[in-house]
């Protein structure tokens, strides 16, 4: 990038731990328990702006308890990730993707907008400075988890004047356990994620916190996601808890629910949308209802269904369960699933070349 960084005051950690025991943890990561050393802070003050950039060795949050994001749940999150390349350099897969929505999610939460340009120097120095932690590409990748909460001291509800801006990173293996094959999903028919005019289309705590009851019947069932259902009908597919979902059909059509304001616009999804176009695969942004699915499942028009996220990649579905049955998709994982799961993955570790520019050198 040609732009100016933000300078961020920087205070290396001290007391970090050895080389040999941080292999030790990069070798078997898992999702979300291995942590960097460092996490990146920015303030937001009503009047001032947005100020203090800094990057800190990762600590506990000091937090008055009526900070208005422990009431009132203004917060919003990005997930993301850094890959190493074969030539050793970190990549970043379409921060700028990242930031516009980061932005868009916080205009919806009525939280300070954060430039987008400060937003990608976060990242990029965090991981500039904990890019030992990028596990090697045969394990896996840096996850990205930059965040925003708001802290005003305050009981009033009202938008806070008051935010922080922060970004962690953790060491990141498969989110799905790597011999499971194909997931088992849950079709939730009892509550849902999203309705028209709510939060669907932000990455908002709430949203994730409104899922999971539906992700512990879909565990007690012995599934490993849930796919929701649209608010209204309750009759469409709709996104899964953490990641969008696509279907292959027997034509080759790419079909994957459109983006009407209750599900999250993921980038993984746009982007297998666009080298789905490239291969000259028929793409469809339509709706899919679920009955119409079940049936195309049973007479084979229906070849493949997988489900797409950041932390998810490209993960097969094998079967469909609800309360009245299982719906069995395919046993292994589809040619079209494995093949996009490949293009794509073959772009953000580095190993092809980038079409679309996708790639950001850190
Ligand atoms: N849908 C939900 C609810 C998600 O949490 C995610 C993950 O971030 C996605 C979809 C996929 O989005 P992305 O591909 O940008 O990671
Ligand atoms: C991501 O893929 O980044 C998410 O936020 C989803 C969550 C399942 C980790």
């Amino acid at each position: 990038s040609t732009t100016r960084e933000t300078a961020f005051t920087i205070t290396p950690k001290t007391d970090a731990i050895s080389a040999a025991e941080r292999a030790a943890l990069l070798a078997n990561p898992g999702f979300g328990r291995v942590f960097s050393d460092h996490m990146a802070v920015v303030t937001y003050t009503e009047g001032k702006g947005w100020h203090t950039p800094e990057i800190m060795p990762r600590q506990p949050l000091m937090l008055d308890p009526a900070a208005s994001v422990l009431h009132y749940a203004q917060e919003i999150f990005e997930g993301m990730k850094a890959y190493r390349a074969p030539n050793g350099d970190a990549l970043l897969f379409r921060p700028e993707a990242n930031a516009r929505r980061f932005r868009k999610s916080a205009e919806r939460m009525a939280m300070a907008q954060l430039p987008e340009e400060l937003f990608l120097d976060a990242v990029n120095q965090l991981v500039k400075l904990d890019a030992g932690w990028i596990p090697d590409p045969e394990v896996g990748t840096l996850y990205l988890r930059p965040f925003m909460i708001a802290t005003e001291t305050a009981l009033g509800v009202k938008p806070s004047a008051e935010y922080k801006f922060i970004v962690i990173a953790c060491a990141a293996g498969d989110y799905f356990s790597k011999d499971a094959g194909p997931v088992t999903v849950w079709v939730e028919e009892r509550t849902v994620r999203a309705s028209r005019g709510g939060t669907g289309e932000a990455k908002c705590g709430g949203n994730y916190a409104a899922s999971l009851t539906a992700q512990q019947e879909a565990k007690a069932n012995g599934c490993h996601q849930v796919l929701f259902l649209d608010a209204n009908e309750r009759k469409w597919i709709e996104e899964m808890g953490g990641m969008n979902v696509m279907a292959v059909m027997e034509d080759g059509t790419l079909k994957t629910p459109p983006l009407g304001g209750t599900i999250l616009p993921g980038i993984t999804r746009d982007s297998l949308l666009t080298l789905a176009r490239d291969k000259g695969m028929t793409v469809k942004e339509e709706p899919y209802a679920i009955e119409q699915l079940y049936a195309d499942a049973a007479s084979g028009r229906l070849r493949e269904l997988f489900a797409c996220g950041t932390a998810a990649v490209v993960t097969p579905i094998g079967t469909l369960k609800s309360a009245e049955g299982d719906h069995l998709i395919s046993g292994q994982t589809g040619e079209v699933t494995a093949s996009l799961r490949k293009t794509l993955c073959d772009i953000q570790f580095g190993r092809a070349e980038d079409p679309h520019g996708w790639m950001h050198r850190v």
